[in-house]
């Protein structure tokens, strides 16, 4: 068997079989058209270590010696003895490469076991890898682990993963890739506040647009680790796998299990590059979100439960006003839903709030022109509920025993329990209610929450979170697949569900609760590493944050929910005067730039003040006279604190064409807003502010321009023309 060589955007993949395993000899820079004969890349063998050489397997496994974290975990129980074929030798019978796409086959006939590796090198960079194992013995194999892992280059010293709570998701830490192995571990039953949306290895230092970076994801919504192993040999691997609880996933002859997709991409332009290489993933897919995306209008921080028709006709009126494009109903409308201690499960309309439904309200949104959202949960339910009253058995419990005959539940979260999706009965339940809503009333949109950890989860007294994902995606694809119109956003206490598993299914995630402008440019711009703004919720919250009590000016808080899905989560009958004046503004300016801030490249500046952030989106066809008249980039210079010198310097403004000329100018706010006053600290302005400044793309990414003397938590926007 030839090395397979997939090779893309400057990447290469290489596997090689010349060892009967199949290895990754190269995942990272392109290698060009020929490749040398592999074995030359046989190892030394140290002293005092096994007598022979030892790959870095597409599965790394014991019986080549392997002693990093082994790619696959499992043992067959046969005639009542456990533990049996607990160790395989995996070997090459074929590797076959179509265009981007291999797939190699790898077998055990001792262990009775066989796995399939499918691997993709998109067009754009990334890579999807997942393995599937088939139990080909006689009696059930207990698959405990099967984990994806890709090899990173030596020269990779740093590493970089993200963490977070509810209203502070996706945060980085970075440390040094030390012998050992470093484990982000979700036992959250769900993606989690604090899950880890990439884990890049990279060259010392590594940065925003330089360096060499190797970074993954996993594609999972359920319980799951990430990792980096570092082996005592020196070798590096980046890796993820399902978690999986005990007996979790027992294969009877002739099954399979498929391992959630490890996606990865390598970039020797640092972090910029490995977002471009999702970007491009996601806008290829056929089922992409298309077209501008509309201004949204959220009720949850405007009324929080208090919902009545008259102040949500109001608000409705109010949001056609300032240009709004879609409503959407939060929390609190169904059956019961007085506040978050009862409801949950009950998906009907509440007759005594709503007695003519939700009908008058759609009719007010949709005649004004907007679309109409509504707020589910249909994974949860209350106990203050019917369905929990008439079916407690429903309810996800540790042991068999349902409710009714004394059987345990798990704590509650936010007075919730979580509905057994793996019981066909209540799987059919969930689906009819919410096929019913949707078929009853004129909905374009659900927000889907999911406002609890999946704990001491169960079904038929077994640990279910494995099963309980998959049913979930099945709800989600089966409503897809019904009501293919309807979008849907993942969100789950803000951005607890955010993972390429569930992007797969879904239009777009919240990405966080906290709608504080400062904390949101944190968490958009992590969050955008991976998923484009166009999937990403971002929303103008009132001038005083509800979730940390910063006050911020409009331009602050419109500025950074511009880069996204933009919207507003705020009363906004209370909206007047110059205010609403300037709101509508940013409305305009959102409708004016979205096809730009949905298509173009993400790009963020290397700055050395880490008070500063300078980000921008530069136009995808900016390569010429396409871009001529339009604005070729947008970029938003936000001051998070205040500087450690009396001036910022020079900043780069990355990303254009070299050899081109632009124009670089202030767009918001101009000298005649109130923001103007607030946003600079400055005696006399940089000059150029005033008049707007001209240079070559290479003059302005390598000398840049002196940035203004911002006020901590304040943003400016520039627009970039092509002259
Ligand atoms: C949590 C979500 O993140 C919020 O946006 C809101 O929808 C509430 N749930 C409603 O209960």
């Amino acid at each position: 068997m030839n090395p397979l060589h997939l090779r893309s955007a400057g990447t290469s993949l290489v596997i090689s079989t010349h060892r009967g395993e199949a290895e990754i000899v190269h995942w990272g820079a392109d290698l060009g058209d020929t490749l040398p004969d592999l074995s030359l890349l046989n190892e030394p063998i140290p002293p005092s270590s096994i007598d022979a050489n030892v790959p870095t397997g597409l599965l790394p496994q014991a019986s080549s010696a392997w002693q990093g974290r082994p790619g696959l975990r499992g043992h067959r129980i046969t005639d009542g003895v456990a533990g049996l074929d607990f160790s395989v030798r995996l070997s090459a019978v074929s590797a076959d490469a179509d265009g981007r796409t291999a797939v190699v086959i790898q077998t055990d006939p001792d262990a009775g076991i066989t796995v399939a590796s499918h691997l993709t090198l998109h067009p754009g960079g990334l890579l999807e890898l997942r393995h599937e194992l088939t139990n080909h013995g006689t009696s059930p194999f207990h698959v405990d682990e099967l984990a994806t892992m890709l090899p990173v280059a030596p020269d990779a010293v740093e590493l970089l993963d993200l963490t977070g709570r509810w209203c502070r998701e996706r945060h980085p830490q970075r440390r040094a890739i030390q012998q050992g192995t470093w484990v982000r571990t979700g036992r959250h039953g769900r993606t989690g506040h604090d899950s880890s949306l990439l884990l890049a290895a990279g060259t010392a230092g590594f940065g925003n647009r330089h360096g060499k970076v190797w970074a993954t994801h996993l594609a999972w919504s359920g319980n799951h680790e990430q990792f980096a192993d570092r082996l005592a040999d020196g070798r590096t691997v980046l890796g993820g796998s399902e978690l999986l609880g005990p007996a979790e996933v027992v294969l009877q002859p002739g099954e399979t299990y498929q391992t959630p997709t490890l996606f990865a991409a390598y970039s020797d332009r640092g972090l910029d590059g490995i977002s471009e290489a999702f970007y491009s993933w996601f806008r290829s897919r056929p089922h992409h979100v298309s077209g501008p995306r509309p201004v949204v209008l959220n009720t949850w921080e405007a009324v929080y439960f208090d919902h009545n028709l008259e102040t949500l006709v109001e608000l409705a009126e109010s949001a056609a006003d300032l240009g709004v494009e879609r409503f959407v109903l939060d929390d609190g409308w169904f059956r019961g839903r007085r506040d978050d201690h009862a409801g949950l499960g009950d998906w009907y309309v509440d007759g005594t709030l709503w007695p003519g439904g939700l009908t008058p309200l759609i009719e007010a949104v949709t005649s004004r022109g907007m679309d109409f959202g509504l707020w589910v949960e249909p994974e949860m339910v209350n106990l203050d509920s019917d369905i929990a009253r008439e079916h407690p058995e429903w309810i996800v419990r540790p042991a068999a025993r349902s409710p009714k005959d004394g059987g345990r539940l798990p704590l509650e979260w936010r007075h919730q329990h979580v509905i057994d999706l793996v019981n066909p009965a209540a799987w059919q339940y969930v689906f009819d209610r919410i096929d019913a809503l949707l078929r009853d009333n004129n909905i374009s949109y659900l927000k889907w929450d999911q406002n609890r950890d999946l704990l001491e989860h169960g079904h038929a007294g077994r640990a279910s979170v494995h099963q309980q994902t998959l049913a979930a995606y099945r709800l989600f694809d089966a409503l897809r697949a019904a009501h293919p119109s309807v979008e849907i956003e993942s969100c789950s206490s803000g951005g607890a569900r955010v993972d390429l598993g569930i992007l797969e299914r879904t239009d777009r995630i919240w990405a966080s609760d906290c709608n504080d402008a400062l904390e949101r440019q944190t968490i958009q711009r992590w969050t955008g590493m991976v998923v484009p703004p166009e999937l990403v919720g971002a929303h103008i919250g009132p001038s005083t944050s509800h979730t940390t009590a910063r006050t911020h000016d409009l331009s602050f808080r419109a500025i950074t929910a511009l880069f996204g899905h933009f919207g507003m989560e705020w009363d906004v009958r209370t909206v007047t005067g110059a205010e609403r004046q300037e709101l509508k503004r940013f409305i305009a300016l959102y409708k004016e730039h979205r096809e730009l801030i949905h298509s173009g490249r993400m790009v963020r500046a290397d700055v050395p003040d880490e008070s500063l952030m300078v980000h921008g989106v530069v136009a995808a066809d900016h390569d010429g006279g396409a871009a001529d008249s339009a604005t070729a980039a947008l970029f938003a210079v936000v001051r998070t604190r205040t500087g450690f010198a009396e001036m910022p310097g020079r900043v780069a403004i990355p990303g254009l064409e070299a050899g081109r000329n632009y124009r670089v100018e202030l767009l918001f706010p101009r000298p005649a807003d109130a923001d103007y006053g607030h946003a600079f600290m400055e005696a006399q302005p940089a000059p150029w502010l005033a008049s707007g400044a001209q240079a070559s793309g290479r003059f302005l990414g390598e000398v840049g321009l002196p940035m203004p003397v911002l006020q901590p938590e304040h943003a400016i926007l520039l627009r970039v023309t092509a002259l």
